[in-house]
């Protein structure tokens, strides 16, 4: 059975998206998602893909989307929902990673065995949040603590959910 797993990062105020991307930058929280995602499924709605609209490398990139006749970057592996690109994933590796956006974050985290959380320190005004999702039932480790400095100007904490 293979392990799901979902990542995210979110404001203080659970906002993960303004006008169809990040609403901050920070490369170094950007290294823990290559890092922790890097030779895996990687499964995201047809908006995050559209946000970097690149095949993220050394992963396998599955999309998801109600269009029939969507064009996607060849490479791109495209799918009408979570499950199937669950059911597609599955087939490459024991570890799948939901990337986003809001509606599939709350249906993975659902049925996550591992949440990879990045809390940035910050009260954004967006347009894309997440629900309050109730972790204290899980067992959690703080992976990464980021000061600011010149190249990631905001604070963040890196933590893993486990189930
Ligand atoms: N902070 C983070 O960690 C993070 C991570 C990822 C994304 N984001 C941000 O979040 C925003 C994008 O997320 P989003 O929630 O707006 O969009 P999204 O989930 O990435 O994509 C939404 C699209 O997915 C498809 N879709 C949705 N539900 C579906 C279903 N049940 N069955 C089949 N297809 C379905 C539809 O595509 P069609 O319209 O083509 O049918 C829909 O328009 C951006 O701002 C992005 O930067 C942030």
């Amino acid at each position: 059975m293979a392990r799901i797993n979902v990542i995210y990062a979110r404001s203080l105020n659970h906002c993960i998206g303004k006008g169809g991307s990040l609403p901050w930058h920070l490369p170094k929280e950007y290294a823990h998602f290559k890092k922790t995602t890097l030779g895996h499924p990687i499964i995201m709605g047809r908006k995050t893909y559209e946000d970097h609209k690149s095949v993220l490398p050394g992963r396998l990139n599955i999309v998801i989307t109600r269009q029939k006749d969507y064009q996607a970057l060849p490479g791109i592996e495209l799918v009408a929902s979570l499950e199937e690109g669950i059911e597609l994933a599955r087939q490459h590796s024991d570890d799948i990673f939901i990337i986003g956006g809001v509606h599939f974050f709350t249906q993975g985290v659902a049925m996550a065995d591992r949440v990879y959380e990045t809390v940035v320190d910050v009260e954004i005004d967006g347009d894309a949040y997440l629900p309050n999702f109730d972790f204290s039932q899980w067992r959690t480790e703080t992976l990464l603590t980021h000061e600011p400095d010149e190249r990631n100007k905001l604070k963040f904490t890196a933590y893993l959910h486990q189930r």
